[in-house]
């Protein structure tokens, strides 16, 4: 079946309950037991079976099944939050003495849980070139035990290859960990390019409606789910099934949500990269993009979040666009129907980042393009009357 029909189908049943569309919302913390017997067996029944709500309940278990169907891995674990995704696998795979190689482009958060709180716990942590590509096998050591990617990566949407860093991380006995939020199971098939672990802040597109937090951790292997899974039961992170519930209402509409953001952002890019304004847009869909011949091989297509790299640098006279702005508002995150601008300051320090132009990030939502740009064309007209008040040529 297409990727766009499991969307559909994965992970209900209604003949099984009564003929209702979607599976029903079972809230619980205490699971009852038939008799004391089945109540003492109940760590062994803790994979396959509701053994305490921390575990999850039927509405949990659909959305996680119907997520590992649609990425095509074994078993997805659901967490309180994406970050939370990031952090309970990164905690659960890791352990005091092991060096952990992770790309330099990664979600900020992602970056300072690593340097302050893994650091903390004896593992050393790596920062390496987005771009390394192959190179990468000449970072790890024998006690490398994750290699970590994001692609593209945070804000700078760097694309890696990803194929070539999980061979060199594979041969020697590295796991390959991808964030793939950007992208989703939809648009980059994760295990066929060769990562263990797979995962996503289903707050993000998934969701769709900018009202929940969310995220998954899906794994090549069953092996991988029950050492992910004990990690983050150990912590006591779980989601609510109401959160599941909504999570699975919008995975339903992912791929259609996911074309339109798809079309509509590259539109904008395309004219952003026409202004004179602008210095470079950063978009793997892009041809001009350092990043296109390896996006173009192996994603199956873009989404809404890209950045835009000003010529100007001035603060005063970008706040004088951006502040104004209609429809695109200043709010952090993505995937939600609405469109968002968000100005950002790269954190690197493998790659420093030396740009002197000011960079936002856009996430172009679900409104018509027409508006969209017409928005950014009148906010360009004030960043030039802003300029020229500051005595800058505008180009
Ligand atoms: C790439 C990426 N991963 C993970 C996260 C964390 O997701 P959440 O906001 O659900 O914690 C984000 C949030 O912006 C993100 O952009």
């Amino acid at each position: 079946m297409e990727r766009e029909t499991r969307l559909v189908h994965a992970g209900r049943d209604p003949e099984r309950q009564e003929g209702i569309v979607n599976p029903p919302l079972y809230r619980a913390s205490t699971i009852l037991y038939p008799t004391m017997a089945a109540y003492e067996g109940r760590h062994e029944r803790r994979y396959t079976a509701f053994a305490y709500g921390i575990h999850g309940t039927p509405t949990t278990v659909a959305l996680a099944e119907a997520l590992a169907e649609v990425s095509g891995g074994a078993r997805t674990l659901l967490l309180s939050s994406g970050l939370s995704a990031v952090t309970q696998t990164l905690t659960a795979f890791l352990r005091r003495d092991d060096h952990l190689l992770i790309a330099d482009t990664v979600y900020g958060p992602t970056r300072v849980f690593c340097t302050q709180v893994l650091a903390r716990y004896g593992v050393e942590v790596t920062f390496y070139d987005p771009r390394a590509g192959a190179g990468v096998a000449g970072l790890i050591r024998p006690t490398t035990r994750v290699v970590y990617l994001e692609s593209p990566g945070s804000q700078t949407f760097e694309v890696q290859d990803v194929p070539a860093i999980a061979v060199a991380a594979r041969a020697r006995g590295a796991l390959v960990v991808l964030d793939n939020t950007w992208a989703t199971p939809l648009h980059f098939r994760a295990f066929d390019h060769g990562v263990d672990v797979e995962i996503q802040a289903l707050t993000k597109f998934v969701a769709g409606h900018s009202d929940l937090l969310l995220g998954a951790v899906t794994t090549r292997s069953e092996d991988l789910y029950r050492v992910a899974r004990d990690g983050a039961s150990t912590f006591g992170d779980c989601p609510a099934p109401d959160v599941c519930y909504e999570a699975l209402r919008g995975l339903r509409t992912l791929a259609v949500r996911l074309r339109h953001h798809e079309a509509a952002a590259l539109r904008v890019a395309e004219w952003l990269a026409r202004r004179p304004e602008v210095a470079r847009v950063l978009h793997p869909a892009l041809p001009e993009d350092p990043g296109h011949a390896i996006w173009k091989r192996d994603f199956l297509g873009a989404s809404s979040l890209f950045g835009v790299l000003l010529r100007t640098g001035s603060e005063k006279a970008v706040a004088a666009m951006v502040d104004e702005l209609r429809l695109f508002k200043i709010g952090a995150s993505f995937g939600g129907f609405e469109s968002l601008i968000v100005p950002v300051r790269p954190e690197r320090t493998a790659r420093p980042w030396r740009e002197s132009g000011f960079l936002l990030r856009l996430h172009v939502g679900l409104e018509a393009v027409e508006d969209l740009i017409a928005d950014l064309e009148a906010g360009f007209a004030r960043l030039g009357a802003a300029l020229r008040d500051e005595g800058e040529v505008v180009r």
